[in-house]
């Protein structure tokens, strides 16, 4: 991400693989990307749609959690709370040193696919400062300045993501899934966006709710009762929902095997589950172990008690009452503050080492940036949008 030397303090420089028509709405799903100037002040407005008071990203239905500065607050939490429980920035620590030493001859590379806030993409340019990181997402993430080695693109990674095979020593996505319809498809192109002896990492969560022996957490319906809950009720509605919507489903636990289905991309297929208490009710054999769960489940409570909100657009345009999404949340809150129930959430985490020869995948080239120029009228009371559209030589 670069400032625009020629407009406003807030325009950047950022790739798109969506593609434009004439008044800058989108147009298909053709592969042709394109690179755009984006003022955050001017162009928001087309890229963002709003529903019950929160900014979602209006380039893919699919996705439909809010992409504005609450949810990135949520991410915020929800990045530390995977930092305690792992430790680190990722979990294969020996795969992934060795995937990013140092090299003469070029630079390394790390993609972040739905990078949202970018903390991961940030954290791990500040880790690698000899690796570029690009953290991708559907709407123009941030406000924040990340640091010179990294950079954000917004771009719609079901669109196909050619342009960058076996470009990545790590390919990493986390919390992704219901922005996407087909996650083995995802699974297989993220993996041929590693370079070989690279190393492919994927996160989900797993919306079913544990209660505090790790069994299936009973869900509140009707008035609700003891022991019942909420937060799970919500959990279940949205894993519902989303799978109406055509979102992968019950991705967390199918993400190992569709990992192993793709023998001839990736070996060494490898998964942990984290176990992240909801709320500071879980304790350990130890006091250290008691301090760090007292700890996670403190963060996990502040983004879950954020998560329910971020829900409300979904519901809401999924056609369920406000009285009945009120209904979840006052009890869910009750639930967090009171600490009735004694939850889990689970993190499926998984990763893998990209195998073959080099070039099996070439990344696809750009037509000279040249041939295509489109430039815009200028936006009202701003000023020109210089704006790039490339295409795939096929
Ligand atoms: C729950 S957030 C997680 C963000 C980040 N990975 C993290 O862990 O903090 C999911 C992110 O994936 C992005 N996303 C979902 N579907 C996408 C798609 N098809 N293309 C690009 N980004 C997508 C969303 O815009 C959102 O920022």
């Amino acid at each position: 991400m670069e400032l625009d030397d020629d407009g406003g303090q807030d325009i950047y420089e950022v790739t798109s693989q969506a593609s434009f028509n004439g008044d800058g709405a989108e147009s298909d799903n053709s592969s042709a990307p394109s690179r755009y100037s984006y003022a955050p002040s001017r162009d928001g407005r087309s890229l963002f749609r709003e529903i019950a008071g929160r900014k979602l990203n209006d380039t893919n239905d699919q996705y439909i959690l809010p992409s504005d500065e609450g949810e990135h607050s949520r991410l915020d939490k929800q990045h530390i709370v995977h930092l305690l429980s792992v430790g680190r920035l990722y979990i294969p620590v020996e795969m992934v040193e060795n995937a990013l030493t140092e090299l003469p001859d070029r630079r390394r590379a790390i993609l972040d696919l739905g990078c949202g806030g970018g903390n991961w993409a940030t954290s791990m340019a500040l880790e690698f400062p000899h690796a570029d990181v690009v953290g991708v997402d559907l709407a123009p993430t941030t406000t924040r300045p990340p640091p010179p080695n990294c950079r954000f693109e917004f771009d719609d990674f079901t669109l196909g993501l050619q342009h960058y095979y076996e470009s990545f020593d790590v390919v990493h996505s986390r919390t992704v899934a219901s922005g996407v319809k087909d996650f083995a498809w995802l699974v297989r192109e993220a993996a041929k966006c590693v370079r070989p002896g690279g190393v492919l990492i994927m996160i989900e969560g797993n919306m079913e709710l544990a209660n505090s022996f790790k069994q299936p957490q009973e869900i509140a319906f009707g008035e609700g009762g003891p022991g019942q809950s909420w937060m799970a009720r919500m959990c279940f509605e949205a894993y519902n929902t989303w799978k109406a919507r055509g979102s992968s489903y019950g991705t967390a636990v199918k993400m190992e095997g569709m990992m192993l289905e793709n023998e001839d991309l990736l070996a060494d297929v490898q998964s942990d589950i984290k176990w992240i208490p909801i709320g500071p009710w879980a304790r350990g054999t130890t006091p250290e172990d008691t301090r760090q769960l007292i700890h996670l489940g403190t963060l996990m409570r502040l983004n879950m008690k954020e998560f329910e909100r971020s829900l409300v657009p979904l519901f809401l345009a999924n056609g369920y009452a406000p009285e009945l999404v009120q209904r979840f949340i006052q009890g869910a809150d009750k639930e967090m503050d009171e600490l009735l129930v004694h939850m889990y959430l689970k993190y499926h985490h998984c990763w893998a080492r990209r195998i073959g020869e080099p070039g099996r995948y070439s990344p696809s080239t750009w037509v000279d940036e040249d041939e295509i120029v489109a430039d815009q009228e200028p936006a009202e009371g701003g000023s020109y949008i210089s704006f790039v559209v490339l295409a795939y030589k096929v």
